[in-house]
């Protein structure tokens, strides 16, 4: 079967081709320039370049996989969790690509995309597994039975560990987005500098919590800039002593996750598992434990229409029909 894929969540307009399970192409245009002097997502631009990348973007993962739209048989878009504005764009045109060639689109989760992103690869897991997903938006755990059976063991109680990336590195004025700058800098910083906390929360909870972590940070920062003493080195250090708060608390959390429920493989998704010393860290600690790691490649981690064309062949395959009158939503119930 040969299947598009569309998605427009936030602030990347992608589009996808899998022909049998398998990617054929995979294309993402990125907004990140066009947000980068705010420090953070403005939904209303985010919006509007949608509108002007989707067709474009269609029409480039169809070229490369060499197929005419004529010979896409279904369409799996991403319905949400997400910025309604931006989610709308990629809805709203799949539902018109669909009801134009007359075949069937399924509105997809986008966390459910993340969750199955590690059967993008070649090697993939056995179900049951731990899935771990960090990114911009989300901080959670779930458990995966099956392609469409998850159960949410944690999520954040407040920031996303990628939102506390993005806030320190606009605090820091280092770019955005902010994990791969505060990661860059953390690669030259003593992780040891600042003694910060880290929130295991209550006794086996397998929740998460990044913003009294990201405050300390902050606070810390302020008390060297008033002494004049956040000098380059001083940022360095600062990036590495987060990044590695962050990475242990995740790290802890998921092999955890892996103990309660007696399971033998993590699988990683989500933008911040870019991050080398959660991939190295992450690694290590399962390996130190006899658990199996599925570290998908970072263009499958990150924002992709190929996760979303995957995980909406499964659910077509399950029977799943999305309908005319269907909305977008803002917050993801899966798995709860
Ligand atoms: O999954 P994703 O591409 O998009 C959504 O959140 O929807 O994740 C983006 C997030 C951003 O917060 C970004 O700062 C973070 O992933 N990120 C990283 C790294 N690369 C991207 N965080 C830490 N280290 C990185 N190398």
């Amino acid at each position: 079967m040969i299947i598009l894929g569309i998605e427009s969540s936030c602030d990347d307009t992608a589009a996808a081709v899998i022909e049998n399970g398998k990617v054929v192409s995979s294309v993402v245009s990125s907004q990140d320039l066009l947000h980068q002097r705010f420090g953070g997502v403005v939904p209303e631009l985010a919006s509007r370049r949608h509108m002007e990348a989707v067709t474009v973007v269609v029409e480039e993962a169809l070229k490369q996989a060499g197929f005419s739209l004529a010979q896409i048989e279904l369409i799996c878009v991403t319905q949400g969790p997400g910025l309604i504005g931006s989610l709308l764009v990629g809805f709203s045109y799949a539902k018109s690509l669909s009801f134009t060639l007359g075949i069937p689109f399924v509105g997809v989760d986008h966390m459910a995309g993340h969750l199955l992103s590690a059967f993008l690869e070649k090697d993939v897991p056995d179900f049951p597994f731990i899935a771990l997903i960090v990114s911009g938006g989300t901080t959670a755990l779930f458990k995966v039975d099956d392609y469409l059976e998850f159960i949410l063991l944690g999520a954040t109680r407040d920031d996303a560990a990628g939102e506390a990336f993005d806030k320190i590195s606009r605090y820091l004025k280092l770019g955005y987005p902010g994990g791969p700058h505060v990661s860059r800098h953390a690669e030259y910083g003593d992780p040891a500098f600042l003694k910060l906390p880290r929130a295991w929360l209550e006794e086996g909870s397998l929740d998460f919590s990044f913003s009294g972590l990201k405050t300390s940070v902050l606070n810390h920062c302020n008390t060297l800039r008033m002494s004049e003493t956040l000098t380059d080195q001083r940022i360095d250090d600062v990036c590495a002593s987060f990044q590695q708060a962050v990475v242990e608390v995740l790290v802890e959390k998921a092999i955890q996750a892996a103990r309660i429920y007696d399971l033998e493989t993590i699988v990683l998704g989500g933008g911040v598992s870019a991050n080398r010393i959660l991939r190295e860290q992450m690694t290590i600690g399962c390996s130190e434990k006899g658990i199996t790691l599925c570290l998908p490649a970072i263009e499958n981690c990150t924002d992709n229409a190929a996760m979303i064309a995957f995980a909406g062949s499964k659910m077509f395959e399950f029977g799943v029909r999305g309908n005319f009158d269907d909305d977008v939503f803002s917050r993801s119930h899966l798995g709860r």
